[in-house]
């Protein structure tokens, strides 16, 4: 090849490539201008690296466009939600090495949402955790509810909230958010009224993870609204959650029966296995309880203001999450029916203790329980509640 020809070569090359990154750059410019004008349209886009968010197809349920949005702060930390089931499938935090990972349990593809995983990070409703029987009688009128946990129904029975497409809108404000709307019809899984459900998931740039719930009905329902994240702070699902550190500002928890319904006592955890009342490793008494903990947690919390009521901490990664809430109880549950047949995101199978939730909610059968807080929505009343996973670095 001679001098010249290299040189012409050389030029052509650069043309092109300047021509293509300037298509790149209008491309991409485009494609922004489009998804902040109009939050329905179907761009593709690149996981986010910039603060703000981004939305990807992720497929199609009952005939509904799926997304992913990914939801980036300032210090680059990424919560990634899809309006299937509301699902958050990673929360990326940098750990005390400033290695990036995600320190909740999920999957990359739809697809293995729709094996029925339990509730990794989904949006529970309309009632969170169990109702005795199945069933409940409101203003005399008993209500027969889908029992999918032998004969109680749990997280809203056979399709709960976690398995519908919810309607997403993001606006491009400079604190990413993200809001889902779903209608719950009138006699969905049993319950009574049209039910119409908001929640709005935003990132701080504070590393918290606010969830904010808002429902309206037109008929007397119960409801109990939650998010079922799995967490396990080191981002390595080789570590179990035994060795993490737990405080629950709970003096009090709601013992349970052979099948996880409250037996309607609230007895004092004061020299039990379940007084998380000061820091202590998960797995020190975790043997004392059968099965492990899966119990709803009373909080010593007065009102619905919003208070911290737990901390998590992870020595390995040195990252700890600090949950706030408005809502009086707290299910702790360590993972104990995880059985390795689903694989997390990093490859590795999610094993019992390898993950664990702290479900923000009312307590669990409170519909047939007269003396537990109630959790019946009235038309009229407005249904709000607000937790916040608040992750540092310790
Ligand atoms: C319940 C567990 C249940 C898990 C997954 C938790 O909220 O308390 O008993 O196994 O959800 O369904």
């Amino acid at each position: 090849m001679t001098g010249i020809i290299r040189y012409y070569l050389f030029i052509k090359s650069k043309k092109n490539n300047m021509k293509f990154m300037s298509f790149m750059l209008v491309t991409g410019a485009l494609t922004t201008l489009v998804f902040s004008c109009n939050n329905s349209s179907e761009s593709k886009e690149a996981p986010a690296s910039k603060p703000g968010i981004t939305k990807t197809d992720w497929g199609q349920v009952d005939g509904k466009q799926v997304y992913l949005f990914t939801l980036v702060n300032s210090k680059g930390t990424e919560v990634t939600i899809s309006n299937y089931g509301g699902t958050v499938t990673s929360f990326v935090t940098a750990d005390k090495n400033g290695k990036r990972s995600s320190i909740i349990v999920g999957f990359d593809s739809l697809n293995q949402y729709l094996q029925k995983p339990p509730y990794f990070g989904a949006l529970i409703g309309r009632y969170g955790n169990r109702i005795g029987d199945a069933k409940f009688t409101l203003d005399g009128k008993t209500y027969q509810l889908a029992a999918n946990d032998g004969k109680n129904t749990l997280h809203g029975g056979l399709k709960g909230f976690d398995k519908v497409v919810w309607d997403a809108t993001a606006p491009s404000d400079s604190v990413p958010s993200l809001t889902l709307k779903y209608l719950s019809k009138d006699g969905e899984e049993g319950y009574p009224g049209n039910l119409n459900v908001a929640v709005q998931y935003t990132l701080t740039n504070d590393d918290e993870l606010k969830i904010e719930y808002n429902a309206e009905t037109d008929k007397a329902t119960p409801i109990n609204l939650t998010n079922h994240s799995y967490f396990n702070l080191s981002g390595d699902l080789s570590n179990t959650i035994l060795g993490n550190t737990l405080t629950i500002d709970a003096n009090n928890y709601t013992p349970v029966d052979s099948t996880l319904i409250p037996a309607g006592e609230i007895k004092a955890v004061k020299g039990t296995p379940f007084d998380f009342t000061s820091p202590k490793k998960i797995g020190r008494d975790i043997g004392l309880v059968k099965g492990g903990y899966d119990h709803n947690w009373v909080l010593n919390k007065k009102d619905s203001s919003l208070q911290k009521v737990a901390e998590l901490s992870d020595s390995i990664s040195g990252r700890s999450v600090e949950v706030y809430t408005t809502q009086p109880g707290l299910q702790f549950y360590t993972g104990n029916f995880l059985d390795g047949k689903f694989i997390n995101h990093d490859g590795k199978p999610i094993q019992q203790h390898t993950a664990l939730c702290l479900e923000t909610q009312h307590f669990p059968d409170s519909p047939n329980k007269p003396a537990f807080p109630s959790t019946i929505l009235k038309p009229g009343e407005k249904y709000h509640s607000i937790t916040i996973y608040k992750v540092k670095l310790n």
